[in-house]
């Protein structure tokens, strides 16, 4: 059977969790792909750090060990963060080796520059896990709905928040407590600034817009408010009202202009969205042929997101097998009016 060189960019939350499940597929992964995926080499910044169940052979902090290797066909990026993690995705794309990533944050800015790297170079560029987590919601966006003209995309797509307004909610829990949960639970992200100001929420919704609008929408076009001003008072008057808070993250293509925007939102508790507690999701889009859609699981989280970038890698073996690589999942065309963020704010 055929064997698949990858190489692991980062270690940690997602790392392990993408390793983990790459054991525990190795016996199926014959039967699914035609191929066997394994991990050669693993970059983390610290090789000496004790790592449970993983093969510390495998442990490098020398990237160019793994850009020079041309044993290794598919660089998965799971480290997090602009840099270093543009500069080597864009050389592991030169080098023709397929991409699979995480970060949103740096497709949220950067999207652009690697998906033409990738198209340049034919190699296949995968970023399922970068929004919502085990839920699958980019290739649905890209290829399933692709036939429909789409005009909403909106929901719950961060699990730090959404734990801390559930912990808040229901077990009337501080704000700084349930953060620190969410934290040692694997949610947050490295700075958690980025889940609780919004910003994590608001670069999926740039995302999923880009990919649902056939558009280039980035992290500045994204009106932005996280949950940080939200007391226990407000969390009891909206118990009292029968309703609960959510971080929302909505993206519409209307006929004035793409708007996006991640506010806070009352909604009323028999709302499908307000049994979307903890760590879970969900996205709703709408479309004119398919009416409305829904997707929920979990948003964050080792195994969870590892899930969703195992599946990728699965994705871009099954390329390599079948020798069609060259797969995008996203154009990113700056084709649409996008609406200032102070309209989005003041509408
Ligand atoms: P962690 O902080 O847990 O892990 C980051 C890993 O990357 C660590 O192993 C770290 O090495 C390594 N690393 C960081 N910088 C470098 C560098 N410069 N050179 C080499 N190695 C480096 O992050 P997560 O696993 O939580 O997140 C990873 C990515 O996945 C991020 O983009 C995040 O946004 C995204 N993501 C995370 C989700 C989650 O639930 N946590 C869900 C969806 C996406 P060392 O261990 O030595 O410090
Ligand atoms: N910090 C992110 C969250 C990880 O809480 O949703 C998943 O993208």
């Amino acid at each position: 059977v055929r064997v698949i060189k990858a190489a692991l960019l980062g270690a940690g939350t997602v790392g392990s969790g993408v390793y983990d499940i790459l054991q525990w597929q190795k016996d199926e992964m014959p039967k699914k792909l035609g191929a066997v995926v394994e991990l050669k080499k693993i970059l983390v910044r610290n090789t000496k750090k004790p790592r449970e169940g993983m093969d510390s052979s495998l442990f490098t902090d020398n990237w160019k060990e793994i850009l020079d290797d041309p044993e290794i066909e598919i660089v998965i990026e799971v480290m997090g963060g602009i840099e270093p993690a543009k500069t080597y995705i864009t050389e592991a794309l030169h080098a023709g080796k397929h991409v699979v990533t995480a970060n949103k944050d740096l497709l949220a800015e950067h999207g652009k520059e690697v998906l033409d790297a990738a198209e340049e170079h034919g190699c296949d560029l995968m970023f399922e896990a970068a929004v919502a987590g085990g839920i699958p919601i980019i290739r649905p966006l890209k290829q399933c709905l692709a036939a429909n003209h789409l005009t909403e995309v909106m929901g719950i797509v961060n699990g730090t928040t959404n734990y801390i307004l559930t912990k808040m909610t229901k077990d009337h829990m501080e704000f700084a407590d349930a953060l620190a949960l969410a934290t040692e639970l694997g949610y947050a992200e490295a700075d958690p600034t980025a889940d609780v100001e919004g910003y994590d929420a608001a670069r999926k919704v740039a995302i999923m817009a880009s990919i649902a609008f056939n558009s280039r929408v980035t992290f500045s076009d994204v009106y932005t408010q996280g949950i940080t001003k939200i007391t226990a008072a407000d969390i009891a008057y909206a118990t009292e009202m029968g309703m609960v808070i959510k971080l929302l993250g909505v993206a519409r293509n209307t006929d004035t202009g793409i708007e996006a925007g991640v506010y806070p939102m009352l909604i009323p508790a028999d709302h499908p969205l307000a049994g979307v507690n903890d760590s879970f999701n969900a996205v709703f889009v709408h479309g004119d042929a398919v009416d409305d859609a829904m997707f929920q699981g979990r948003g964050a989280g080792k195994l969870p997101t590892g899930s969703a970038v195992a599946g990728d890698i699965f994705e871009v073996a099954r390329d390599i097998v079948a020798g069609s690589t060259g797969r995008i999942n996203c154009t990113c065309y700056k084709n649409l009016r996008i609406k200032p963020v102070d309209e989005v704010q003041n509408r």
